[in-house]
């Protein structure tokens, strides 16, 4: 079966499920662009914009994501965005272990679709998620994202070898504009690790 009706069925699988922060949320946020990407953004959860639209990263930090993409001459073609939390959080409130530990194997399946040489963590939770090997009692205790960005290491998803760059979430960009020039100099790192021949 294609990529794109894989997703579509996991798609559909997430709506029948009764995970948490359904009933809360107007509408799921499963993910967006290429279903044979090489390389796969994952951010935390849907903020307002995108529980509006059912779509990720549409807001104001999708924004940002779409210029520091274009910037290391990428658009949303070449990458799959998807989210640790499929519903937004009530008032964007972090997500809380219990909803991590349901909704994540939602995003083990859509991983094992798409097949991602390189995975770009965009903040905390998605990064701890894949330190701690997607044990959500470990996540507490992988180091942050201030130490980590930008420092490139392998991890094993769903059995497979996967190239993990964490990121700045691109909101934390929004309100914390000193992070600009350390930003630039992470897609620096990214551009490098997704020019290398070994991924296409
Ligand atoms: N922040 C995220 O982590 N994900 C989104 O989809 C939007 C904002």
């Amino acid at each position: 079966m294609d990529n794109e009706l894989e997703l579509k069925k996991i798609e559909k699988e997430i709506y029948n499920d009764n995970l948490p922060l359904k009933e809360t949320a107007k509408n799921l946020v499963f993910g967006k662009g290429n279903p044979n990407a090489k390389i796969m953004f994952v951010g935390e959860a849907a903020g307002r914009n995108e529980d509006e639209q059912g779509l990720p990263f549409v807001g104001a930090a999708g924004k940002n994501l779409d210029k520091l993409l274009n910037d290391v001459g990428l658009s949303m073609n070449d990458v799959y965005i998807a989210n640790i939390l499929k519903y937004r959080p009530p008032e964007n409130r972090d997500p809380l272990p219990d909803e991590i530990r349901k909704h994540t194997p939602y995003l083990l399946k859509q991983i094992s679709v798409i097949h991602p040489k390189v995975i770009c963590s965009l903040g905390n939770y998605a990064t701890k998620f894949f330190l701690a090997g997607g044990d959500v009692d470990k996540m507490k205790d992988q180091e942050g994202i201030t130490k980590l960005h930008g420092k490139v290491q392998m991890v094993k998803v769903n059995g497979v070898d996967i190239k993990l760059i964490p990121l700045f979430h691109p909101a934390a960009i929004i309100y914390n504009r000193s992070l600009i020039p350390i930003w630039e100099k992470d897609m620096e790192i990214v551009k490098k690790e997704i020019s290398q021949k070994t991924l296409f």
